[in-house]
């Protein structure tokens, strides 16, 4: 049985609790029955009814039957955002985690102890830095110890600090010419000139890069390898060797934005693997468990990690330790992989939804954005105003653009929506608003 059908058969449970189809303290249908409803089998149904129970949805009495628990003990009021669609935020689908967040938490809140309290030396605690290079090591870094790899508060904290060590104000910064928006709040914040290189399908281009270089010197290059943001693209390991090699032979520094890199079916090589004396790798749990839990990584080079760390120790003197344990723990019991492997399935399944709806056979697409094309950017703000006015959360392209001219895109998150009827539902509107731009005067 594929892993996705189970969960996509407990979503689908999960939708028709949510409507009040099985309410609150009712008994679901047993297992041979609501194959039949869901046209599956008894043991898929089974793994969605032990899904469910795991994240506290429903419980199961031996002889009695599996019934649906209250709402309340689950999931707090949506947010006003949800009450709409919400294709603004790029998050993982957070009910499927929240149940082991909270399981992991409540260990930790057990075993507190006076060590997890203090002030600690370096940047945390042995054991917290080793959960962060297993977690690194799984999605494609090799040679990650906990001589090099410091806790920070996420990758846009990592990056912070890096570009504070290795850049100086006025200097210039070589980044995709399309980059989430945390990126360009960072370079105005900092004072550091960010000049975008062209990208085509696989992210950014060597050729480009060396251009850039040429041109205007910059000191680092930040790259995002995996689903990149906005854009979705995705490096080929030739492509991640051929930067890599850019970066070397003009001895810059490479900052590898790897936020997404979980989102590969399998492990891929990562840049930084190649060169890994001029390279620092990002990552953190944010995209793959959640926000909330401001847990990034950070691998260094020996010959920066001191100095990195007294960065580190400036800023904020220790990153959580409490929040660091929680991932420890959820990396330990193995449930970090998985959460991971399930935001993965479901970014899928929600990529596919919307392809069909919005009728993209000829776009690459992936991950967790779509980056739509339109006309023009006056047809891209349209598009977001009127989205907005039914309740529609999505974000102009030139939100994104480092170097002029902007792309006339829109960008659509696909996992904060909270069901995949409603997904659907607001992608179908969103279609609707598309058709009447194809088919209007508004200037392309
Ligand atoms: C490419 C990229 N890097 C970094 C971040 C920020 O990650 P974190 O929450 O770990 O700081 C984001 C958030 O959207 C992102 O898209």
């Amino acid at each position: 049985m594929s892993e996705t059908k189970f969960r996509l058969i407990a979503r689908k449970i999960e939708e028709r609790i949510e409507q009040g189809e099985y309410p609150t303290h009712s008994k679901l249908p047993p297992h041979r029955i609501m194959a039949d409803v869901l046209e599956t089998t008894p043991t898929t149904i089974a793994k969605a009814y032990n899904l469910l129970a795991d994240k506290g949805r429903v419980e199961s009495f031996v002889g009695r039957g599996t019934f649906v628990k209250p709402a309340n003990d689950v999931d707090p009021a949506p947010s006003l955002a949800e009450q709409g669609f919400d294709f603004s935020i790029t998050q993982p689908y957070l009910p499927e985690n929240l149940p082991f967040i909270k399981k992991a938490m409540e260990k930790v809140s057990r075993n507190l102890n006076l060590q997890q309290l203090t002030y600690i030396e370096h940047s945390g605690l042995d054991a917290h830095r080793q959960a962060a290079v297993e977690w690194a090591k799984r999605y494609g870094l090799e040679g990650g110890n906990t001589d090099n790899t410091l806790l920070t508060h996420g990758v846009q904290h990592s990056l912070s600090l890096l570009l504070t060590l290795l850049t100086s104000e006025g200097d210039c910064v070589a980044v995709e010419a399309q980059t989430y928006p945390g990126m360009i709040a960072l370079g105005e914040l900092l004072g550091r000139r960010l000049v975008g290189v062209k990208m085509d399908e696989q992210g950014m281009t060597p050729q480009s890069l060396k251009q850039v270089i040429a041109e205007h010197a910059p000191k680092v290059v930040i790259a995002t390898p995996s689903f990149q943001n906005p854009t979705g693209a995705t490096m080929s390991v030739e492509r991640r060797q051929q930067i890599a090699q850019v970066v070397e032979d003009h001895q810059l520094w490479l900052i590898e934005d790897d936020a997404f890199g979980f989102l590969n079916p399998q492990p891929v090589a990562a840049i930084s693997n190649f060169i890994p004396q001029r390279a620092c790798h990002l990552t953190s749990l944010s995209k793959a468990l959640s926000p909330s839990l401001n847990c990034g990584f950070l691998k260094a080079p020996l010959s920066l990690i001191e100095k990195v760390n007294a960065h580190l120790r400036a800023n904020v003197y220790l990153s959580s330790s409490v929040g660091h344990a929680t991932a420890c723990e959820l990396i330990k019991t193995g449930d970090a992989f998985k959460l991971a492997s399930g935001q993965r399935e479901l970014a899928q399944a929600r990529q596919a939804i919307a392809r069909q709806v919005l009728n993209l056979a000829s776009i690459h697409t992936g991950g967790y954005h779509i980056w739509l094309p339109l006309g023009s950017q006056t047809q891209a703000h349209w598009l977001v105003e009127q989205a907005r006015k039914q309740n529609i959360y999505l974000r102009a392209g030139d939100q994104f653009t480092v170097s002029e001219p902007a792309q006339h895109c829109v960008r659509l998150s696909l996992m904060s929506v909270s069901s995949e009827s409603k997904l659907t539902q607001g992608l179908v509107m969103l279609n609707t608003l598309l058709d009447s731009l194809r088919t209007s005067a508004i200037a392309s």
